[in-house]
């Protein structure tokens, strides 16, 4: 039997995280304390971290290959060992039905994990994934991670 941890922040909670290191750390705790099916929108400007922790996450399922922001495929799939990781680039969205129409609810049931990126259009149809919002620092080498919600 396995108990999920709680996920490392509380709504409203900010951490500094110093170094790539820990940001992909975090992204490799909040994969085992996600539940399975379980949304994660992430925000924050060009640079913030948003790729490097979910390429943490992706990693702690046992995937090894690269993982970028799906930018022009909107979409990519993970096969990772540890369970199928949905990872979204909504930037260049208009309208979230486009989305939908690529099946994105049947993709985030059968995936463990669904990052989404650029998400703002998708909170009120998720209204239970955890928000992080990631942000440069006066200090090029941190980034600040606030959980909205
Ligand atoms: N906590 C951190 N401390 C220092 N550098 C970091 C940290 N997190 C990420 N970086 C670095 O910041 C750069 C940008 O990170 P990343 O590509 O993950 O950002 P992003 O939010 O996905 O950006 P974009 O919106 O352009 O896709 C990378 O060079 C990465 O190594
Ligand atoms: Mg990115």
């Amino acid at each position: 039997m396995s108990v999920t941890p709680p996920l490392p922040l509380s709504p409203g909670e900010s951490r500094v995280l110093r170094g790539l290191h820990e940001q992909h750390a975090l992204g490799a705790t909040l994969a085992g304390a996600l539940p399975a099916g379980s949304v994660l929108f992430l925000e924050g400007e060009l640079g913030a971290g948003k790729t490097s922790l979910t390429q943490g996450l992706v990693g702690a399922y046992g995937f090894t290959e690269p993982v970028t922001s799906p930018t022009y495929a909107l979409m990519n799939v993970y096969p990772a060992p540890g369970g199928q990781v949905l990872h979204v680039d909504a930037y260049r969205v208009r309208d979230v039905q486009e989305l939908f129409e690529m099946d994105l609810d049947e993709l985030v049931r059968g995936s463990r994990v669904s990052v989404i990126e650029w998400g703002e259009g998708l909170y009120a149809e998720y209204p239970d994934a955890p928000i992080l919002r990631l942000e440069h620092q006066p200090d090029p080498e941190t980034r600040l991670v606030t959980r909205l919600r």
